[in-house]
């Protein structure tokens, strides 16, 4: 692509929305380098989670959710986005190269950019209304425009086969103390601009609980009663299961996500089954995914209005030059 070198665009305002990307354990597992007409996003593997992911592969997916803000966000700003992807590519962290250039018309992709920082993770129980299915369709083919799959699981057997999947998952992880340790080290007060907030005065006492207690049974029992009383699950998968596909997945889940609240919906994650590696293939084919499961999804009208999660500062997660 050639740009238009004349007006050069604001690229803040593109990593600003990239920030607002979600991420496992609120991690922010990203960098941007700004390089004129292009961003570079890397992996900040600093912020990794090495016991509840061991590849990365989850760190790959919120590094995606971001790069689909920044195409977003271009969009928005009347710029043409062209990817590169170079994940996989090497053993490095510069997972895509976006060029940008001056579009020539507005972009559809525009109207997403006011759900960017509406999207919520909602981990509470969803309102007892349905979910029109033209937004599941919806759903399903905007994770298909990036190159994954979204399968919602509609019979009772699947829906209920995947709620015990979920808590054999949590009764798997909540018994290992390294998994536990690594969840609580991401327990912040809110002023830390990352991680699982809490109220400053109760993170050391809610750190010590998770290090010390293994809370699989009741944390088993509810999330199982979250899947079952979720108005929608399904799950996301890919064609394969390397880097390129994480990076796909993560975009496919962003666009979703970012439909889903024009459409008036939020999600939020049980990804135990895919977290612990036995049970990911009986996922997969409890779901029958062509592919590999890469998140478990529940989907639903938000009872209430959420509070955004806290995010770093644009300082941190910027590189010039
Ligand atoms: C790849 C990925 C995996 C996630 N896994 C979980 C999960 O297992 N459980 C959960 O409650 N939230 C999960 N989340 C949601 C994050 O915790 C959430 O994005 C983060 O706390 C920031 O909050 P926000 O999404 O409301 O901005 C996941 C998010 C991503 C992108």
């Amino acid at each position: 692509m050639t740009p238009n070198r004349s007006a050069a665009p604001d690229l803040q305002a593109l990593v600003r929305a990239a920030s607002l990307a979600p991420s496992s354990h609120n991690t922010q597992p990203w960098l941007f380098r700004l390089r004129g007409w292009s961003i570079e996003l890397l992996a900040d593997r600093i912020r990794a989670l090495p016991v509840n992911d061991p590849q990365d592969r989850e760190l790959t997916i919120s590094c995606g959710c971001a790069l689909l803000n920044v195409r977003i966000a271009a969009a928005a700003a009347g710029l043409q986005s062209e990817v590169e992807v170079l994940a996989g590519a090497s053993h490095d962290d510069l997972l895509a190269r976006v060029h940008l250039a001056r579009a020539s018309a507005p972009l559809a992709d525009a109207e997403l950019a006011s759900a960017i920082a509406e999207r919520r993770t909602c981990r509470e129980r969803f309102a007892a209304t349905a979910v029109d299915p033209r937004t599941l369709q919806l759903l399903v083919q905007a994770a298909a425009s990036e190159g994954a799959t979204l399968t919602l699981l509609e019979r009772s057997e699947q829906r209920l086969g995947a709620a015990a999947l979920v808590a054999e998952g949590d009764a798997v992880l909540w018994a290992n103390p390294s998994w536990r340790r690594e969840l609580a080290a991401w327990m912040h007060p809110r002023r830390r601009g990352d991680g699982l907030t809490l109220p400053a005065l109760a993170v050391p006492l809610a750190q010590a609980v998770v290090r010390t207690f293994d809370m699989g049974g009741g944390v088993a029992a509810s999330d199982r009663q979250l899947a079952d009383e979720s108005p929608v699950l399904a799950v996301l998968s890919t064609e394969g299961d390397g880097a390129r596909d994480w990076l796909a997945a993560g975009q496919a889940l962003q666009r979703l996500l970012l439909l889903g609240v024009r459409q008036g919906v939020q999600a939020s994650h049980l990804n135990q089954p895919v977290q612990v590696a036995a049970l990911r293939p009986r996922l997969q084919e409890l779901a029958g995914c062509a592919g590999p499961a890469q998140l478990l999804l529940r989907i639903g009208v938000p009872a209430r209005a959420l509070p955004a999660a806290p995010r770093r500062p644009l300082w941190e997660i910027q590189i010039e030059g």
